[in-house]
This record gives C-alpha cells, structure tokens and sequence, in this order.
C-alpha cells in the first residue's frame, strides 16, 4: 500500500513513518541530479510562491533552487517590499498568491500560521518554520542526511542546546521517536524541550524524555543549534542563557555534528574546523529532499 499523500507539509505530526520512508526514498532518487547539479522537467509549467515573514538563507534558496532544478518558476516575495506594508491582511494575501502559484512555501514568526494558511489556501502550503512551532522540512532533510551515515533505528542521537524555542528540535524530536533510535537530550535547564512535547512523545510513542549533562553525552549524532534569541519575551531569560553552553571537542568525541545553522558562536573554532562538522553537506541535502517535497506536493 502506498503511504497516503499530503497536500500541505505543516507539520512532522501529520506524517507517519511509512510516509517519511517514502519521502527518505524520493529524495534518495534526486540525490544524483542534485550531486550532478543536473534539472528535471517534472514540475515544467508550474510555479512555486516562497512567501517569507521571517529572515532565512537556506530554507529559501534551498526551495528555489530545488523548484529550480524541477524546472518550475519561482516567485518570491519580502515583506518589506510587499503591500503587506500597506496593511494588507495575512488572509488576503494568502488568497491573492493562491491565484498566482500553484504552491506556496511559507515563514512566518507566528506558530499555526502554516496551519492556517492550509485551512484557507487553494493551493498546497508548505511550512518552511512557523515561530517556535515546527519545521517539517528542515527534519526530512536532517532524517535525510542521517540516513546517508546510517541506519537511523539503529543511530544514537543527542539533541544538544535550546531545545525550548528551536522548532526544529521540536520536529526532530517527534520524528526520532518514529523510529528506534536511542534520543538524548542536552540543554541549560532553563532551555528544556516543552513539557507538552515531551508528554506527547512518552504518550504515542512510550519514550520518555532522557536528559544528560553535556559533558556526558556519547553518541553517534550530536545534533545543536543556536539560542533562539529572537523568541525570547524576556531580555534578562536571555542574558542569563546566553553562552551557556560550547560544543568543544570534549563534548563532541567522535560524534558527527549536525546544525541546522545559522550558527552563531556556539561551536568552538576547533570542532567547526573538524571533519565532524558536516553541517554544510547536511544544508546541501535539503536539495534532494525539497524536491522530493515539492514534487509530492504538486503531483
Ligand atoms: N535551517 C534553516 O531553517 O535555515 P534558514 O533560517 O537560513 O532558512
């Protein structure tokens, strides 16, 4: 049986696992145009919308050029050159671009935005990261390069840092727990996965949320990420959390590093310049698997 299809990508809990493994096998069959940076013409005639509320280098251009290498068109949008600065509603101008594209990609620094740009859009809304919410792709593409290091049942992953604000955390963390690899977890107490989450996950899935000191970490993955600094309502949480924690050698070991990036100074000169870091690869994979995405979307 074929895994059901999607129209929107909003969230990981949307997907179960056999639809991830489809998705994992789709990008797997872009991987050598995207290693050959050779096109396809299977998205021919049709056009993608990134609509982006929110500043970003690689879910946008990764989403173009994945659209790119489809051969549809692009088009794009900033909010600051939009009539959004005219005072046009979110509404409208999900109903205006629906006329236009035939799928829309979208960020938005408020969670549910993605949800209910699908509620009330014609054409497929792929969440591209709705505040502290979720970011669906930024996970199929991390389960994609996870995937290419090994089997990833069988993968001991720590997730390491803001685990509060960093959506994609919250996506990836859901997601492992689809499958039976071991998932740790590291962060200042003050930065802990949400309480919701870590309930959710022990009740559909039976795992408990695990945490250990940095210091202690042993894995295959260590998976971090930046202080989300532009969640914080507060500036006093923030300068009390700010630094407080390095990704050094010692922490790192013999594990892979992964990052969503943008990093900031969170990882210490020496690991950025190891073998470990594989980060950029890792951006590079949310080539194959975007246009897998977009492909499904636009079947
Ligand atoms: N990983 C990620 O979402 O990066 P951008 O914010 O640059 O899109």
């Amino acid at each position: 049986l074929e895994a059901p299809k999607l129209k929107d990508f909003i969230s990981i809990r949307d997907m179960d696992r056999p639809f991830i493994e489809k998705m994992l096998k789709k990008a797997d069959k872009m991987l050598p145009v995207y290693k050959k940076r050779e096109s396809l013409e299977s998205l021919k005639g049709k056009v993608v919308a990134t609509l982006f509320f929110e500043p970003s280098t690689r879910t946008r251009l990764s989403f173009e050029t994945a659209a790119a290498r489809l051969s549809s068109g692009v088009v794009t949008f900033s909010k600051e050159s939009s009539s959004q600065k005219k005072g046009e509603s979110f509404h409208d101008t999900i109903k205006t671009v629906e006329q236009y594209a035939d799928c829309i990609v979208l960020r938005h620094p408020l969670e549910g935005t993605a949800r209910y740009a699908a509620e009330i859009s014609e054409v497929p809304i792929v969440n591209g990261g709705d505040g502290a919410n979720q970011h669906p792709t930024q996970t199929l593409l991390d389960l994609f390069t996870m995937k290419s290091i090994g089997d990833i049942d069988k993968l001991k992953v720590a997730l390491v840092g803001d685990l509060k604000y960093a959506r994609v955390m919250h996506s990836l963390y859901f997601a492992l727990s689809m499958f039976d690899s071991e998932v740790v977890l590291s962060s200042p107490e003050q930065l802990r996965m949400p309480k919701d989450l870590t309930d959710e996950v022990e009740g559909v899935f039976g795992k408990k949320a695990d945490y250990q000191d940095i210091e202690d970490i042993d894995c295959d993955i260590l998976y971090t990420c930046r202080i989300q600094k532009e969640r914080f309502m507060d500036e006093n949480e923030l300068r009390r959390v700010r630094s407080s924690y390095r990704i050094t050698r010692d922490v790192v070991k013999e594990a892979l590093l992964m990052h969503p990036l943008p990093k900031v100074d969170e990882i210490h000169p020496e690991v950025e310049a190891s073998e470990n870091a594989i980060y950029f690869p890792q951006a590079g994979y949310g080539i194959p698997m975007r246009m897998a995405i977009l492909e499904e979307a636009l079947r």
